[in-house]
């Protein structure tokens, strides 16, 4: 070993009680830590990733995910913080859709259609918890079990996810799914970056990079139209880094869809290399903390969201507010309604099938 190398890197992790739901169960806090200045904390409620703490470019460590300091908290009405999203990530038209001839209905609660698995999606459940730790690893992997007809959805859901924190600073989340009759699944996770601190303002200044040529573009309900559109020539192109906010208010159509008033990211980007875990999805640096994330991905699509329904009203960690804009997500996922477009790649899951997605954030 060279006096250059870094020290060793010293898995830990800690179990805390973050509250106590209605029912009474209890819902402990997990802490992750690597002994490299990264450190995650899950909650069983939701799957959510409540805390992510990084260093920057001068070893200042800063929690750059967005979310709250209680449980009282994530039980009220939020834009998913941090949320495991399931059964269906994105959206569903109306919420219908045909199985084997039959059709379904799940719940509308976006306008006119279904969002994220419906009103009581993964991001309200409680999961088991089992502990994981290994010689390169330390998480938590969560389990639970969706009855047939939760939210409309056919067949009993069987849903793992496992979270590991790595030397690297690397969060990896491994995600897997059995079903006992025909149904659909598409999960993906919902937190809101800020490489800068959340709270800590917008990320219009933050520079992305998607490794995509194209994208899917949408009607005015955000559903997609069904066409897969060149990115080039867009302000949707992100295949050469370039600053989240430099084209966000451009006069582009798409972009108002996204966001009525000012305009908005809020699109599947087709990623270059689906199912290709070594290669780049998307990468964002931050200039002022110099802060870097980077996503890898077994998924063919990626739902970059400017948090765009943010309004400086929800009060967060620290009693910080996020700022219109001020976080940014990455949702590694199969196309929206997917189901209803039978030339995307499909979301069906079979008995005996099993579905399953891995999908790293690497920070740098
Ligand atoms: C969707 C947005 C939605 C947000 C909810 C994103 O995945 O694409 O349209 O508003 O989730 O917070």
């Amino acid at each position: 070993m060279s006096t250059n190398d870094p020290p060793a890197a010293r898995l830990t992790s800690e179990k805390t009680l973050f509250g106590t739901l209605p029912n009474g169960s209890k819902v402990d806090k997990y802490t992750f830590r690597n002994g490299r200045q990264m450190e995650v904390s899950i909650i069983p409620y939701g799957g959510i990733i409540q805390s992510i703490l990084v260093p920057d470019r001068n070893g200042q460590v800063a929690d750059v995910v967005l979310g709250f300091d209680t449980l009282e908290d994530y039980i009220q009405p939020h834009p998913y913080f941090g949320a495991i999203i399931g059964r269906y990530g994105n959206r569903i038209a109306q919420g219908r859709f045909t199985l084997n001839g039959k059709q379904y209905q799940i719940p509308i609660n976006d306008g006119p259609n279904a969002l994220h698995g419906g009103p009581e999606g993964f991001e309200k459940k409680l999961w088991q918890t089992t502990p994981i730790e290994d010689s390169d690893s330390v998480g938590v992997e969560l389990s639970y079990l969706s009855p047939d007809g939760e939210m409309g959805f056919p067949g009993n859901l069987t849903a793992t996810v496992r979270y590991t924190v790595h030397p690297e600073n690397e969060l990896r989340i491994q995600y897997s799914a059995v079903t006992d009759q025909e149904t659909i699944v598409n999960l993906t996770n919902h937190t809101y970056f800020n490489l800068a601190g959340a709270g800590s303002g917008t990320v219009l200044d933050s520079v992305a990079l998607i490794n995509a040529d194209r994208f899917t573009p949408i009607n005015q309900l955000l559903i997609p139209t069904g066409e897969l559109l060149e990115v080039k020539g867009t302000p949707l192109d992100f295949t050469t880094p370039t600053a989240i906010g430099t084209r966000i208010r451009v006069d582009y159509p798409q972009l108002k869809y996204a966001e009525e008033k000012e305009g908005g990211y809020d699109f599947n980007w087709i990623l270059n290399h689906p199912g290709d875990l070594q290669a780049l999805a998307t990468r964002v640096t931050d200039p002022s903390s110099g802060r870097t994330i980077e996503m890898y991905t077994t998924e063919p699509g990626v739902q970059f969201y400017s948090g765009n329904f943010l309004n400086g009203t929800l009060k967060g960690k620290q009693g910080l507010t996020y700022a219109h804009w001020g976080g940014f997500c990455f949702e590694a996922q199969h196309y929206p309604d997917s189901v209803n477009h039978p030339h995307f790649p499909p979301t069906e899951l079979a008995p005996g099938e099993k579905y399953s997605q891995t999908t790293i954030f690497k920070f740098a």
